[in-house]
């Protein structure tokens, strides 16, 4: 391969692909639309809150991003979502799993309920699973795609947040390996994404974060503040021709905390 030839333009790095992104109207899924169409791509923006999906699409211009509605739970909404992104753009090159909620931070186990954990792991793991299964049916037969679903520094190890959203995140790196191994023989690639904390609405709340995004959540990496623009250009990596060879991958944007444990303290005393 002709390495120079081959750099992708820096500028563009999406053009002429297709995306949809479910949980597109807020946080780090408009932040990913907005990136995905600076760097050339069509979006569309599946979500449950039309008011704020219908104003990120209208933002970015009817050319650029369509709004669907869509209840990534409802297999119906799926179906529909993946077949009327075929019908106006005649392909998707890129499946955005991000849609997700989470329960409250409540310190006991005996104090959960099964509702709320049953909630939870609807839309963080069933609704991943049908993004995987209807982005798939319509990649098969064009033997190529890329699909990326959102994890978390608490679907790698525990102690971070509630049961039931760590579980689901857990399952969101196994649901990615295991259709990375199927996917594999159709040319599809099947990536997670995952972080520490960003600040969006629901981790603000659930951190009980400040207005500068300060609290006494542990980073590893001093002085520095995970925005949502930096999962959006992981993305833009992770969807692009520059990750070719990588798949089964669960890309980690912590600042080293999971590979740190700082009770040991050994720099510290240094
Ligand atoms: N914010 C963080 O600290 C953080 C850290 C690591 C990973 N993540 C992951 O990033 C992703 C986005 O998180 P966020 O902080 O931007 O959340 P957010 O709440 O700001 O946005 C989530 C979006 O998903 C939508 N949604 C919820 N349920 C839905 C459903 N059933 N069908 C369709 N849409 C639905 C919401 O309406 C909302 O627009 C999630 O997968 C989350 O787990 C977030």
């Amino acid at each position: 391969m002709d390495v120079v030839s081959s750099k992708p333009n820096i500028c563009k790095r999406l053009e002429g692909k297709v995306a949809l992104i479910t949980g597109a109207a807020e946080g780090i899924g408009a932040c990913i639309a907005r990136v995905f169409v600076y760097h050339g791509a069509k979006v569309v923006c599946v979500d449950i809150n039309k008011k704020s999906g219908q104003s990120v699409c209208d933002e970015l211009g009817p050319e650029n991003a369509t709004f669907i509605y869509g209840d990534v739970t409802d297999e119906s909404d799926m179906e529909k979502a993946i077949n009327t992104t075929i019908e106006k753009h005649g392909k998707l090159d890129i499946m955005i799993n991000n849609a997700a909620v989470s329960d409250e931070p409540i310190p006991s186990i005996t104090d959960t309920r099964l509702s709320d954990f049953e909630r939870v792991a609807r839309v963080n793991i069933a609704g991943v699973y049908l993004g995987i299964k209807h982005a798939a049916r319509v990649m098969i037969p064009t033997q190529t795609g890329c699909i990326i679903n959102l994890g978390s520094i608490s679907g790698r190890i525990g102690g971070i947040t509630s049961h039931a959203y760590s579980s689901s995140k857990h399952a969101v790196v196994g649901l990615t390996r295991n259709a990375a191994a199927e996917l594999g023989k159709h040319g599809i690639r099947v990536n997670s994404l995952s972080s520490h904390v960003v600040l969006t609405e629901p981790s603000r709340k659930f951190f009980k974060m400040d207005e500068n995004g300060h609290s006494k959540v542990y980073t590893n990496l001093n002085g520095m503040i995970l925005e949502p623009e930096d999962l959006a250009n992981a993305a833009v990596f992770l969807a692009s021709d520059e990750s070719r060879f990588m798949s089964g991958h669960d890309l980690m944007l912590d600042g080293g905390f999971t590979v740190t444990n700082p009770a040991f303290g050994l720099f510290s005393r240094l």
